[in-house]
């Protein structure tokens, strides 16, 4: 059976670092890498250097891995007294590798101690290999975040309409993760950050039982996948008539959002991005109310590389697709943040996320 794309790139790295055999266990990881859908994290992929993938799983995924995967080798770990470490051992064993390289990051200390009592050959850490494939994104994977993002902006044109004093935070983001899945996304949207009031200045903040009121500032945070391959946007209205300050906070917020887009294209760096979406603030009494993490990759994560922030180095490839997202955020008083979707281009960017930036009053 055909090896997959994205398997290929794993077995081309293997060759270029001189590895016997790679274990790939960050559930996204594998997804990306066979295109498997089934996981809930208890699968890992062993490939050799010959090109064969053991597909590590127990029997509530075997037949899905068959069916998704017919180019891997289905092997059962979960057997009595048994550990994903002895089922690696075991393979390693038979394919005769002399080193195995494994994702540092994809274990916790008590996996970590067994596998190191369990694997007796050259053990080799690696960190974000995947990770870095992971950044430059195919067509397919475009079209998927692109029809993400126009699924989660029909969703909150439909949501404006629901919006009233009275109806909870709890109730709105349930309604919005509806919208979402009517409108043709996977099942598991996250609706999650929707918050209003003094509230909004909770960058995270969890949809509780507080009705909205009038004047309340409402700060929507939320995405979709398709096909697994997220979107993610922030949108904040006001119920009712804006106050001058609430005009003047989101106004700042709009201006940090242009300066990024000015200077966002292959090659920015995160680093460039954060600092210019300082330079509304100064002088103003809002500086300091920001947040030093303004846009992220993202893909079958809602977070991957690279980041903007002052430590943000890497330069932004073409066809990443990633998130533009300042914000100010008082506490007491609340927040606001604009959050875009965007591709990476050679010189510049597609905005995939087509919805106003004009402060909505409802
Ligand atoms: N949209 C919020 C975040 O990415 O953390
Ligand atoms: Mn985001």
């Amino acid at each position: 059976m055909a090896i997959k794309p994205n398997e290929e790139k794993v077995l081309k790295y293997m060759e270029q670092q001189g590895y016997d055999a790679f274990l790939v266990s960050d559930p996204t990881n594998v997804r990306y890498v066979t295109n498997f859908t089934a996981s809930d994290g208890a699968q890992h992929l062993l490939f050799t250097k010959e090109g064969k993938i053991y597909f590590i799983t127990d029997l509530r995924y075997s037949e899905d891995a068959a069916i998704e995967c017919p180019e891997c080798e289905v092997f059962i770990w979960r057997l009595p007294g048994k550990t994903v470490s002895d089922a690696v051992q075991h393979l390693l064993s038979e394919n005769g590798c002399k080193n195995v390289a494994f994702e540092a990051d994809a274990f916790t200390y008590d996996s970590y101690m067994v596998m190191d009592s369990t694997v007796k050959v050259e053990k080799i850490p690696t960190q974000g290999v995947i990770a870095d494939m992971r950044m430059i994104k195919t067509p397919q994977e475009i079209a998927y975040q692109r029809a993400a993002c126009q699924i989660s902006c029909r969703a909150l044109e439909r949501l404006l309409e629901d919006i009233r004093v009275g109806i909870t935070e709890k109730e709105l983001a349930a309604m919005l993760s509806l919208y979402m899945v009517q409108e043709g996304a996977d099942t598991m949207p996250y609706g999650n950050i929707l918050i209003s009031g003094a509230r909004t200045s909770l960058l995270h903040g969890v949809p509780s039982e507080k009705a909205i009121q009038y004047g309340d500032f409402v700060l929507m945070d939320f995405g979709c996948q398709v096909n697994g391959y997220m979107s993610d946007m922030t949108r904040t209205v006001v119920v009712g008539q804006a106050t001058e300050e609430q005009k003047t906070v989101y106004g700042l917020v709009q201006q940090m959002f242009d300066a990024c887009n000015k200077i966002t294209k292959a090659g920015t760096l995160g680093k460039d991005i954060y600092l210019e979406s300082l330079k509304p603030l100064e002088g103003t009494p809002y500086k300091g109310y920001e947040y030093n993490n303004i846009g992220h990759g993202i893909g079958l994560f809602v977070h991957e590389l690279p980041f903007d922030n002052i430590t943000g180095e890497t330069p932004f490839p073409v066809n990443n697709v990633r998130t533009i997202e300042p914000g100010l955020y008082i506490p007491g008083w609340g927040g606001v943040r604009i959050e875009d979707q965007i591709l990476i281009t050679e010189d510049g960017f597609e905005n995939m996320t087509d919805f106003t930036h004009d402060l909505i009053e409802l």
